[in-house]
């Protein structure tokens, strides 16, 4: 890939409304993507970025788009990846939403609710059917067992060039300004990194990409 690629990168979390005051959601913070889109432009890279509902600031030179949900983070995705030549599925989606939504507030009754909740779409699957070749994917993942046993499955599911793989402990995940890493490649070649602050793996991960589909 050159400097002047394109990046298409989500970050954050989706929300998927129960009713108007109640949604589901998920702990990430959208730091991850952001270093990762914020790395991409000091590349020389073109960026956009496709962000949940986050507390931080958005790059300036990325083109910003803001989703809720993960339909909208899919219809998001969809609608930009033709034009990329890489995708970095940072984003945590919700995997599941509510089967149906409350137009007015549930009010409690004295007895519990039950909530039924479908899956929402799987994106990087999604994505899969419409490459083309010379696209780069980049997924990440978050795995407390069985970690590289799994981290491959999902890379062969997803179709993924990459597999970015984080295990939460107290300084990574999350909202930390650190992480620690396990990448795993087509090849199955697994390459640890140490703990390192995101902005810093960031760069390294872009340079990483970079590299790739020159071998
Ligand atoms: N992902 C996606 N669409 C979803 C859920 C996840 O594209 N509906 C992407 C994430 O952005 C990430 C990768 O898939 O890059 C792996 O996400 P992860 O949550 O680790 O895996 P899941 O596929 O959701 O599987 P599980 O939750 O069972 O581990």
């Amino acid at each position: 890939m050159l400097p002047t690629s394109k990046f298409l990168i989500t970050a954050g979390p989706t929300r998927e409304a129960i009713d108007p005051v109640r949604y589901i959601t998920n702990h990430s913070s959208g730091k991850m993507g952001y270093a990762i889109a914020e790395a991409a432009l000091k590349n020389g890279s073109q960026v956009t970025l496709v962000s949940g509902p986050v507390n931080l600031v958005p790059p300036e030179n990325a083109k910003l788009v803001r989703i809720e949900t993960t339909q909208e983070l899919s219809e998001a995705v969809l609608q930009e990846f033709e034009a990329a030549d890489c995708l970095i599925m940072a984003a945590a989606p919700a995997d599941f939403r509510p089967k149906s939504y409350s137009d007015s507030k549930i009010k409690k009754s004295g007895a519990g609710l039950t909530i039924e909740l479908e899956p929402t779409p799987d994106i990087l699957r999604q994505v899969a059917s419409l490459r083309r070749p010379g696209q780069v994917v980049v997924g990440f993942a978050l795995e407390t067992d069985n970690v590289i046993e799994n981290a491959k499955r999902k890379l062969a599911q997803k179709q993924l060039d990459l597999i970015v793989v984080n295990s939460p402990t107290d300084q990574t995940g999350f909202n930390s300004e650190t992480n620690c890493v396990t990448l795993i490649d087509q090849l199955g070649r697994v390459e640890e990194w140490e703990l390192m602050p995101k902005a810093e793996l960031a760069e390294r991960l872009i340079q990483f990409v970079m590299k790739m589909n020159r071998q």
